[in-house]
């Protein structure tokens, strides 16, 4: 079988079949080699490749980003510019580790010069961010930003009213915050942001002990 008759490629056009066709993954790896084959929206055109995400696949602790940078498509990894760093000091200073969580994003192709996801591009994706919670099962969801807060709660939230606010989904504790890079650009901020990370250690700890990540 060639690439195009195996990838997510193929399933452009059907949405039901689409989906019934990755709730047939029962492995978070098995989800992203198909993935890796995905031209669903026109973002995969236009990068290196397809940035899944990485962590501990049955993580507790889940965090959502907006889409891959530049340094995340050259490396296939997210979160690893800038932003990553200063979310790996963030996530050392309420005692987590990136072995200990799953780091990902809503789209999965990097956008051209970081451009904001459109709303077909999120819609495209949606089906995998879905899938691969149900796969990884995590309690706590951190959403990094108003993109990830528009695609899993309300698209025309506000991530001023939203952050620090808990929500529930699909029994998952969900908390929107800051995204890192607005805290690069913002450092006044950075104290919200520390606040909601706080309580995330909180609820983390009230739900899992202090033990063991998974
Ligand atoms: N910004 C994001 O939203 N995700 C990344 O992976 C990197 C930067």
């Amino acid at each position: 079988m060639t690439e195009s008759m195996t990838g997510a490629g193929d399933y452009a056009g059907d949405e039901q079949e689409f989906t019934q066709r990755l709730m047939a993954f029962t492995e978070l790896a098995q989800l992203g080699d198909f993935a890796r084959g995905c031209q669903r929206c026109g973002l995969r055109a236009g990068c290196r490749g397809v940035v899944f995400g990485e962590g501990e696949p049955h993580a507790r602790l889940c965090l959502i980003g907006e889409g891959p940078g530049a340094t995340e498509d050259e490396l296939g990894r997210p979160f690893v510019g800038k932003a990553g760093e200063l979310l790996d000091r963030i996530l050392e200073a309420v005692g987590f580790t990136r072995q200990m969580v799953y780091i990902s994003n809503v789209v999965l192709c990097r956008p051209p010069g970081n451009r904001t996801p459109e709303e077909s591009e999120i819609a495209a994706c949606r089906p995998y961010l879905c899938r691969r919670l149900a796969l990884i099962d995590p309690s706590i969801v951190v959403l990094l930003g108003a993109t990830p807060l528009r695609a899993l709660i309300d698209r025309r939230a506000k991530i001023t009213a939203e952050r620090g606010r808990w929500h529930r989904l699909d029994g998952r504790w969900i908390l929107p915050t800051y995204h890192p890079a607005y805290l690069l650009r913002s450092p006044s901020a950075k104290k919200d942001a520390w606040e909601d990370f706080r309580m995330v250690r909180e609820l983390y700890h009230r739900l899992h002990g202090t033990g063991a990540a998974v």
